[in-house]
């Protein structure tokens, strides 16, 4: 293990399967290794600085019926809102009067032209009312070509679309014959030719998903050059059909696993961005911050009006459940203040690996945003 780490650490090639070997590690003093290299690795590629992403979930209404998903369309126990235009706006700018830098726009899928249009009035709205300084990432699963790129001009210049799993038989397990998973890497593609900075990320410690796995996820950000990285743990959801397939999932393990994940996929990608995501809290009252020292730079407070909150849970034990804005805009300030770390206020904070595709240039020019480029 300490040979592997070593070639990591000097940025020496590595394989696949020892990428594995270090997702087995077991014992208490292998794992601090692996999280203590990773950590130096994000001090030399990105640095101490964490960037807050502001999420706002503006709608549990979805289309998708993942097995996994607590919001998924059959479950009838839910109950469904949308937010309404300027309540979103207004949260939006909340971020931005708050120099979070960047905010992220999240929803169950929807592909109707209503639904289409709406974010494109409100990407326009927020970037009208921040002057364009508000960074914006969506997260609103698979669209077309041109809906990709209408929210692209329309302001947008960042999307996450997790994969969830890279082993196609695994996807297959996981979601009804209706979800393709061909169709949803497609639109990876898709995204990075319209010119969004690309997010994606996989569930870990799915039943049936093995370590191999795994590190083939990580072999697939890399080989599609992906910017920035949103995993986590897989959590249960007792209204699910997989939490009826599963025994359950032990907290403890789950967590060591997604952190190994993270730590490795730090050694292997180095200078991209890698969220410390909400689910390591659910595991643990201190997760996120375990996030942090693995490896992970992205923290996404939520943005969501409170009310609004207890209907947006994908998996159960999710935090933040009865806190506003300015709560976990405190808790988060306080947590990475904890491990002696700063936040990168009133900046993009885009990831180096993007910024060196992109020959060091923001895609949104003229806009006199800060590009991010002080990490
Ligand atoms: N546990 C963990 N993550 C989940 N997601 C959905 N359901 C769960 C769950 N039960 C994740 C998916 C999705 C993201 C928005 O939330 O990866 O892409
Ligand atoms: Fe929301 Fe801590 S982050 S309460």
């Amino acid at each position: 293990m300490q040979a592997i780490l070593k070639k990591l650490t000097a940025g020496e090639g590595t394989s696949p399967a020892e990428w594995q070997a270090l997702l087995e590690c077991s014992q208490p003093a292998e794992r601090q290794a692996l999280y203590k290299a990773a950590y130096a690795v994000k001090l030399q590629t990105v640095g101490p600085t964490v960037y807050f992403r502001g999420i706002v979930e503006l709608s549990n209404i979805c289309s998708k019926d993942c097995y996994y998903c607590g919001i998924r369309r059959s479950n009838a126990n839910v109950e469904r809102y949308q937010m309404g235009e300027d309540e979103i706006v207004r949260d939006a700018l909340w971020a931005h009067e708050h120099r979070y830098g960047s905010i992220v726009l999240q929803a169950g899928e929807r592909q109707d032209a209503a639904f289409v249009d709406q974010i494109e009035r409100i990407l326009k709205r927020i970037k009208a009312e921040s002057d364009g300084e508000l960074g914006i990432t969506l997260s609103l699963g698979e669209q077309s070509a041109e809906v990709y790129r209408a929210w692209f001009e329309a302001g947008a210049h960042r999307y996450l679309l997790r994969v969830e799993t890279t082993n196609p038989d695994l996807y297959r397990q996981l979601h009804p014959a209706t979800h393709d998973f061909d169709t949803r890497v497609a639109c990876l593609d898709t995204l990075r030719d319209v010119g969004y900075q690309v997010g994606t990320g996989v569930m870990i410690g799915l039943p049936n998903q093995t370590t191999a796995d795994l590190a083939q996820d990580i072999r697939f950000f890399r080989d599609h050059d992906i910017d920035m990285i949103g995993m986590g743990p897989y959590v249960l959801h007792s209204e699910t059909p997989l939490a009826q397939r599963v025994d359950a999932i032990n907290p403890v393990t789950q967590l060591e696993l997604g952190l190994k994940m993270i730590a490795v996929t730090r050694l292997v990608l180095r200078d991209v961005n890698i969220a410390a995501t909400t689910a390591l809290q659910a595991l643990h009252p201190t997760g996120r911050e375990m996030g942090l020292q693995a490896g992970a730079n992205i923290i996404m407070p939520n943005l969501t009006d409170t009310p609004y909150r207890k209907d947006y849970q994908l998996y159960e034990g999710k935090p933040c459940i009865d806190e506003d804005s300015t709560m976990c805009r405190g808790c988060l300030q306080k947590r990475v203040a904890g491990i002696g770390e700063t936040i990168g206020l009133g900046q993009w904070g885009d990831s180096p690996h993007y910024l060196r595709r992109a020959g060091g240039r923001s895609l949104v020019e003229g806009t006199g945003a800060d590009t991010g480029t002080g990490v």
